[in-house]
């Protein structure tokens, strides 16, 4: 069975790929290689198209015939959507709309779709569950809550099941280090403090030392790779079952403070991060993490790989590998 993989170039939907194809998916990655790697895809056909090209979309559906779509494809840096938020709707949501024109003309109906805990802004409490208020505060943010709320519509209007995974944090890397994270710009802290060990940066910026958390840097919920593509293999497994419509958080439900993520990286990799802490950014806030019982619950799903050191010793395998790429 073909399943149509927006994004399957990139981090995560590589990661799924892998994952999709051990589990006797067929999967076909859709990519116009923007942010991805053709040496990602290694798991299926690769279609070189962009989400805004009808014809593009047109060629991959008729030619695939695929069951189902799982959607990464999207523009996804904070920074760069509150500069350029045209980019973001564009690609995002225009770039979605053009995808399910297309679901609805072939007569798919089965959807994943990679959404964000960046939708829910800043939390009224922790652990974020589903019904957390969603108040993005950034461009990014919105175009994914618009892109959520499209879906709803769809539904009702079109008979669309879908399951909208909320990831937190992805981290870390294939376990053979096949694949990894490799965005052209990087802004997540463990490639940067990583590549940072590695002299690849000068200096790791730290951003915020007063936070209300104990050591004063932000905390955060990091999801190894390999527990986000085992819940989208399950999440489609689930979908094809039960025609249903689902949002669902994705994360570890730990929280690590920066400082903490550097220290673990220094003591595993045996290694030194030069840091330069600094003021914290505009609308960050000083802690996040995910509860992710409903995922748990309806997708039977266990993250297996999100201790702090499987997630740090596989980033580190990749990023010695990537060096050499
Ligand atoms: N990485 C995270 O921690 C994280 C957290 C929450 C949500 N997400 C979401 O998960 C998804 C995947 O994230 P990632 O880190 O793997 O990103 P990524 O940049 O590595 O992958 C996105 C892929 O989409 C492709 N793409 C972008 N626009 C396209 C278009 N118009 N047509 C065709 N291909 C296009 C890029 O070339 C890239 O290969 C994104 O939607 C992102 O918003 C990621």
């Amino acid at each position: 069975m073909h399943v149509l993989v927006t994004g399957g170039a990139g981090y995560i939907g590589s990661h799924t790929c892998k994952a999709l194809k051990k589990e006797g998916f067929k999967p076909v990655t859709f990519d116009n290689l923007s942010e991805g790697h053709e040496y990602a895809v290694k798991w299926g056909d690769l279609v070189k198209g962009d989400l805004l090209n009808k014809e593009n979309l047109d060629f991959a559906f008729n030619k695939y015939q695929p069951k189902a779509v799982i959607h990464f494809a999207a523009n996804a840096l904070v920074s760069e959507s509150m500069k350029n938020p045209q980019k973001y709707y564009q690609n995002n949501v225009s770039g979605t709309l053009n995808l399910l024109s297309a679901m609805n003309e072939y007569g798919v109906k089965n959807l994943i779709f990679s959404s964000s805990c960046a939708t829910y802004g800043h939390p009224n409490y922790t652990p974020i569950c589903e019904k957390h208020p969603q108040v993005p505060i950034s461009p990014y943010g919105r175009s994914k809550l618009m892109i959520e709320q499209i879906l709803l519509d769809f539904q009702k209007a079109y008979q669309m099941n879908f399951v909208s995974l909320r990831y937190f944090n992805a981290a870390g890397a294939d376990l053979e280090s096949e694949i990894g994270e490799h965005h052209k710009t990087e802004t997540h802290l463990i490639p940067l403090a990583i590549d940072t060990a590695l002299n690849i940066y000068d200096v790791l910026h730290v951003y915020g030392f007063d936070f209300d958390t104990k050591d004063g840097s932000a905390i955060r919920d990091y999801i190894h790779v390999n527990d986000l593509a085992a819940a989208h293999v399950k999440a489609l497994n689930y979908i094809l079952k039960i025609p249903e419509s689902i949002f669902l958080n994705l994360g570890s439900e730990k929280g690590y403070s920066v400082l903490e993520i550097v220290k673990t990286i220094e003591t595993l990799c045996k290694t030194k991060v030069k840091t330069n802490i600094g003021a914290k950014r505009e609308g960050d806030p000083a802690v996040l993490f995910a509860k992710t019982n409903l995922a748990k619950k309806l997708l039977s799903w266990e993250p297996k790989h999100s201790d702090i050191k499987t997630i740090i010793t596989t980033a580190w395998q990749w990023h010695l590998k990537k060096q050499k790429i």
